[in-house]
């Protein structure tokens, strides 16, 4: 949710910001800005829409910059425009300011500024902050930006820069991440490590309240509350570049549907234990007692993390005796819990930052218990804020539609299942089963993507529709519940899931020619169920779109059309139903000539509540 990319150091500026920005472009991108230090000057420019339009306003400038900052924004204060387009400058044009995050008393902040003369150019919080940076100025940027703070309230990620103190960018966070980057000779930041990797990978993840001062080559940080300077661990990041790219792939989105077999191997590696018929997540390791003796878990996550999670509850149920819920983080945090021991709150996030599943994460370690988090952003917030959890290791993520950290997420809350499982029921011979069943799933996977020109054929025929409802049952139901969000996000298409049990009570009223089903019915316990259901659809003229296990005559003969997925054990049907539907989803995006990577009015990172 809006990017930030700053560079101190010997080489040209604009290139490097601007490369950084493509690589945020994920995170925002209604308009994009930057500004620089170029001969005893700063130079800024701004432009609405995709990073490509500021590139044009961009060309034939030949600032000889070596320092600078950038934005790419996610509209919250104001429409998307030109002027409330970061970066934000001050009445003096002397600082320069962009920010990720919300300011909560923008208004009478600029209630007071207004009465002081400030003029204001834009309908933005930033700019507020701008000025009141401006306001605290005197003669020493660190020290405004850290007054200018005190009398803020909500969320911020920012980086300064200020005419008179050249060749130094003041950051600062809470909230919303910032990341340090450093090279030889050269200093980074940046709100996403996607956007350091391929400058270096030694990164320091600055904390809340931290401020940071960065010359070229070097940086400070300090606390916000105190002067004291702070060491913070650099890091060594695991990503290969070349994971953050589309290699070859029309879009991120489909790289990363590609990605699956291997994201789902990455997330079992060295985590079975055959020979026990058990599973090893050495990141719960300093809290195992606790998870093993836990009596009831809380999942709590938001979009497609929580469909992992109501999958996740199915699994965790039906190997052991531990009560399962599942909340949405943004009204969880709400709630009145009577949380007892014995309870333990498991976080799911693939980045790591969403600010609601992060609140959540504060208010259950308010309520005194443990809270685990699952993550596929190393050393993201989230991360850092449980007291343990486990990694998904489904590498960088950018297509803003979320893929492989579903199926991720999916394939480590069945090794959490395996884990207790084992404690509970589960025998020796079973988890082994379970272990051989799980090791079969990549490959099955992988015979699905061979079947994309199919699917593409079948997103051909229902792109014209515009409405869709999406059926299943029992562990098909949040997979339902994936698919319409998947057409949704990227196709703009109406798309609503039900428990296909449901259907009755309401949506069947709305079934005619013009209104398709996706149905999932693979060969499960619920399947004669589903059968009837797709009779009741067929009776009232609707069309059919069915995913089924390969050879199901009986599908093949009641569905309009059908698309197949190899046959596997009851459990594991998730992981292969869902998959067809992402291609779906993406091929009708497709044809209609949607903006698969970055849908409108969405994010990948959402850091505002
Ligand atoms: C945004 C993304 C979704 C994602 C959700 C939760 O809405 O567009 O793809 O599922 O946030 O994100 P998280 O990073 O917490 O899993």
């Amino acid at each position: 949710m809006c990017g930030i990319i700053c560079y101190l150091g010997q080489r040209p500026a604009v290139p490097l910001l601007m490369d950084g920005l493509r690589r945020l472009e994920y995170r925002g991108y209604d308009s994009s800005g930057l500004a620089v230090f170029s001969n005893g000057s700063i130079e800024s420019e701004r432009a609405l829409g995709k990073i490509k339009a500021l590139e044009e306003r961009l060309q034939g400038k030949r600032w000889p910059a070596r320092g600078g900052i950038a934005h790419t924004r996610w509209a919250t204060h104001g429409e998307p425009s030109e002027r409330n387009a970061h970066p934000h400058r001050d009445c003096t044009s002397s600082i320069f300011l962009i920010h990720n995050g919300i300011i909560e008393n923008y208004q009478q902040i600029k209630n007071r500024l207004v009465a002081k003369d400030h003029q204001f150019a834009s309908e933005t919080d930033t700019e507020v902050l701008t000025h009141l940076v401006e306001d605290h100025y005197r003669g020493d940027l660190v020290e405004a930006v850290e007054q200018a703070l005190r009398q803020v309230r909500g969320a911020f990620g920012i980086a300064v820069m200020c005419r008179q103190e050249p060749d130094k960018i003041v950051l600062a966070r809470r909230g919303s991440p910032l990341i340090i980057g450093v090279r030889n000779g050269e200093v980074f930041a940046a709100s996403d490590v996607a956007a350091l990797v391929s400058h270096t990978k030694n990164v320091i993840y600055l904390e809340d309240n931290d401020i940071a001062v960065l010359t070229p080559s070097q940086y400070d940080i300090f606390n916000l509350d105190g002067a004291d300077t702070l060491n913070r661990i650099e890091t060594v990041v695991d990503w290969d570049v070349r994971e953050a790219e589309k290699q070859g792939y029309e879009h991120f989105m489909l790289k990363e549907i590609y990605d699956q077999p291997a994201s789902i191997k990455n997330a079992l590696r060295g985590r079975l234990i055959e020979d026990e018929g058990t599973a090893k997540l050495g990141g719960l390791a300093p809290v195992k007692d606790q998870v093993l003796d836990m009596d009831r878990l809380i999942i709590v996550s938001c979009g497609t993390s929580y469909y992992a999670g109501l999958i996740g509850r199915s699994v965790i149920e039906s190997c052991t005796e531990i009560g399962v819920d599942v909340d949405l983080a943004s009204e969880f945090r709400y709630r009145r819990l009577n949380l007892k021991s014995g309870t333990i709150v498991l976080a799911i996030s693939q980045s790591g930052e969403t600010a609601d599943t992060l609140a959540a994460v504060r208010e259950a370690e308010r309520k005194g218990v443990p809270v685990l988090g699952m993550v596929n952003v190393v050393g993201s917030s989230i991360a850092r804020e449980t007291l343990a959890g486990v990694y998904n290791h489904a590498g960088p993520e950018i297509g803003v539609a979320s893929t492989k950290s579903f199926t991720s997420q999916v394939a480590v809350l069945y090794l959490v299942s395996l884990l207790l499982g084992r404690r509970h029921r589960m025998s020796v011979s079973e988890g082994q089963a379970f272990i051989r069943e799980f090791k079969s799933i990549p490959e099955k996977v992988a015979l699905i993507l061979e079947q994309a020109d199919h699917i593409r054929q079948v997103a051909r025929k229902y792109r014209r529709f515009k409405n869709f409802l999406f059926v299943g049952r029992q562990l098909s139901y949040p997979v339902a519940l994936e698919g319409a969000l998947k057409l949704k996000e990227i196709s703009y298409l109406h798309a609503e899931a039900y428990a296909a049990g449901e259907m009755k009570h309401g949506p069947i009223a709305l079934i005619d020619e013009n209104f398709p089903s996706v149905c999932i019915a693979p060969r499960d316990s619920s399947r004669e169920k589903m059968i009837s259901n797709i009779q009741e659809i067929k009776a009232r003229r609707g069309p059919v779109l069915g995913i089924a296990n390969q050879g199901d005559a009986q599908m093949a003969h009641i569905c309009d059309d059908l698309i197949e997925v190899p046959a596997c054990d009851e459990l594991f049907t998730p992981f292969l139903t869902v998959v067809p539907l992402q291609l779906l989803a993406y091929y009708i995006a497709r044809e209609n000539g949607c903006e698969i990577d970055q849908p409108r009015n969405l994010a990948k990172s959402v850091t505002v509540e």
